[in-house]
């Protein structure tokens, strides 16, 4: 009788640790093909952002992600989701098509928006340039002092003296020139676009309202050449 039981306990044993084993090794796979499908994530944003999330300057203009600031590349992420901000390319096919960027957030999952952001936060490319270079004096001066005469803040106060941005406030160091003047003269259409969602976009309403074309081109030319 007591010999039976002892087999039992160790057979009871021998039973959990093989489910423990089984459990490991699932556990494993399971990483594994995490692992390779957020590899597979991360080569297909740069198909489109650049082999170093350094951008693209194709006909329609694809943002720097290299070092930029997490909390924001979650944050814009989430506003696609949620479609607080819509994407320019689905805005110009006027038949609602509702762009790119919602249906790439749709394909990831909620853990992958933070890895994500910390391997492009990690990449640090040289800025594309290309940026018309007259106006760089009269951007550098809107950057670092704003125009008080017409209510636009400076840029400094929020992004930073170098433009790196911090925490949901991006860098705007290295940005591509037509990407930075297209959020500047689409702010409104594009930016803060669901008001049931929480959305700090407003922040930038009365700079994009007060900046001319020209002191927008000026200030978009200026960081796009921070490094
Ligand atoms: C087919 C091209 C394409 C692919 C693939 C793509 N993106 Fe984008 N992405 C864009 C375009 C174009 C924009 C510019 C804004 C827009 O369209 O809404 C953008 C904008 C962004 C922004 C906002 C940047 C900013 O400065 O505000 C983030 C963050 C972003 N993409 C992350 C990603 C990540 C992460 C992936 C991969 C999982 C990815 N993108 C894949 C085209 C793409
Ligand atoms: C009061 C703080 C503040 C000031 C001042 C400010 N910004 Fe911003 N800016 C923000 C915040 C916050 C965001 C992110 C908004 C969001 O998440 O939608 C932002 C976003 C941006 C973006 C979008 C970046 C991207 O990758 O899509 C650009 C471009 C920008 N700011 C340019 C400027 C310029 C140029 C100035 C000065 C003329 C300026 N900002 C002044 C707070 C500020």
């Amino acid at each position: 009788m007591r010999r039976t039981s002892l087999v039992a306990a160790l057979c009871a044993v021998l039973i959990a640790l093989a489910f423990t084993a089984a459990g490991w090794a699932r556990q494993r796979v399971w990483h594994v093909a995490a692992q390779s499908g957020f590899e597979a994530k991360v080569e297909y944003c740069k198909t489109c952002h650049g082999l170093s999330g350094e951008g693209y300057r194709g006909y329609y203009p694809i943002p720097r992600l290299a070092g930029q600031q997490p909390k924001y590349i979650e944050n814009q992420l989430r506003a696609f989701l949620e479609r607080r901000r819509k994407s320019p390319l689905g805005a110009a096919r006027e038949a609602g098509a509702e762009g790119v960027m919602l249906n790439v957030a749709h394909g990831l999952s909620p853990a992958q928006f933070g890895a994500l952001a910390a391997h492009f936060r990690s990449l640090d490319p040289a800025p594309l340039g290309g940026a018309p270079t007259e106006q760089m004096s009269l951007g550098k001066r809107i950057y670092e002092n704003g125009l008080p005469e017409t209510n636009v803040p400076a840029c400094m106060a929020c992004h930073g003296p170098d433009g790196k941005g911090g925490a949901e406030i991006p860098r705007l160091a290295g940005q591509l020139y037509p990407y930075t003047l297209h959020e500047l003269a689409y702010w409104t259409r594009e930016r803060g676009q669901n008001g049931a969602k929480d959305d700090v976009s407003a922040i930038m309403i009365p700079t994009v309202q007060n900046l001319t074309p020209a002191q927008a081109s000026a200030v978009a030319a200026y960081v796009s050449s921070l490094r």
